[in-house]
C-alpha cells in the first residue's frame, strides 16, 4: 500500500506545480515556518538572500525581489519559480558542485534539502552556503528532524519524501556547526512535519 502511494507521490513531484501545491497540505501551509523565517529577516532588515535549494520558491515572497537569488538543480522546478515570480532571480545548479560568481549574501536559506543529502553531499552543499554568506551575516537551516515516538501520519510523510537522510537532533547539530557555529536552535512542527531550525551567525571578518 506505501509503495502505490509512493509511486503516485513520485508522479506527483515530477510536476512542479503539484510539487508545489500538494505539499501545503502536510505543511500546514508554512503557517508555522514562514513566521520564523520572516523573523530572521525582520532582524536583518532588509537582506540580500540566496535560497539554496529552493525548489519552487515558496519562500521567495519573503523577500525583496531585488535582493533575492534562489538556486535549484531541478530545472522544472526552477522555471516554474521563475514564472511565478518573474521579479525574483533563479539559476539551476547543483549547489554541491557549483563555482558561484556572486558577491556574498546577508541571508542564506537552506530549507528542506539537506535531508536529501547523504553527509558527504550535506557537508558539500554546507561548505558552498558557508562561502556564500557575508561576515557578519547569517545561514539559516531548517530541515525535517527524526523525533522518537513521532505520529504514524508524520512517519509515512516522511517515507514518501524520499527522505532517505532525515537526521535526529544531535546529528543535525553535529552537521551544521561543523560549517558554522550554530547562535539558536529549536525544534518545532509544521503541519504533520517536524523540523529542526539552525540559525548560525558568520564571525565579523
Ligand atoms: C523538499 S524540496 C525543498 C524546496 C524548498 N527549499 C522549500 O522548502 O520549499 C528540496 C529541494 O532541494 C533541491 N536540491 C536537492 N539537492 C540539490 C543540490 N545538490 N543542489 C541544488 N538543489 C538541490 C531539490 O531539487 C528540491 O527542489
Amino acid at each position: 500500500m506505501l509503495r502505490l502511494i509512493r509511486r503516485v507521490a513520485d508522479r506527483l513531484a515530477l510536476t512542479p506545480a503539484t510539487f508545489h501545491w500538494v505539499r501545503k497540505l502536510p505543511e500546514g501551509n508554512y503557517q508555522a515556518t514562514k513566521p520564523r523565517v520572516a523573523a530572521v529577516r525582520d532582524s536583518m532588515g532588509d537582506p540580500r538572500v540566496l535560497d539554496l535549494g529552493c525548489g519552487t520558491a515558496e519562500y521567495a515572497e519573503l523577500f525583496d525581489p531585488a535582493r533575492y537569488l534562489g538556486v535549484d538543480i531541478h530545472p522544472g522546478y526552477v522555471r516554474f519559480a521563475q514564472r511565478r515570480l518573474p521579479r525574483h532571480r533563479f539559476l539551476v545548479a547543483d549547489v554541491c558542485q557549483w563555482k558561484p560568481d556572486e558577491e556574498p549574501f546577508d541571508l542564506v536559506l537552506v530549507h528542506g534539502v539537506l535531508h536529501h543529502l547523504d553527509d558527504a553531499r550535506a557537508q558539500a552543499f554546507l561548505h558552498t552556503a558557508r562561502s556564500l554568506v557575508r561576515p557578519g551575516g547569517k545561514l539559516l537551516v531548517i530541515e525535517d528532524v527524526r523525533l522518537a515516538g513521532a505520529p504514524l501520519v508524520t512517519r509515512i510523510v516522511h517515507r514518501l519524501d524520499y527522505g532517505d537522510h532525515i537526521r535526529d537532533v544531535p546529528a543535525w547539530q553535529a552537521l551544521v556547526s561543523g560549517v558554522l557555529p550554530i547562535a539558536r536552535s529549536e525544534t518545532y512542527s509544521s503541519g504533520v512535519c517536524p523540523y529542526h531550525l539552525m540559525l548560525c551567525s558568520k564571525p565579523a571578518a
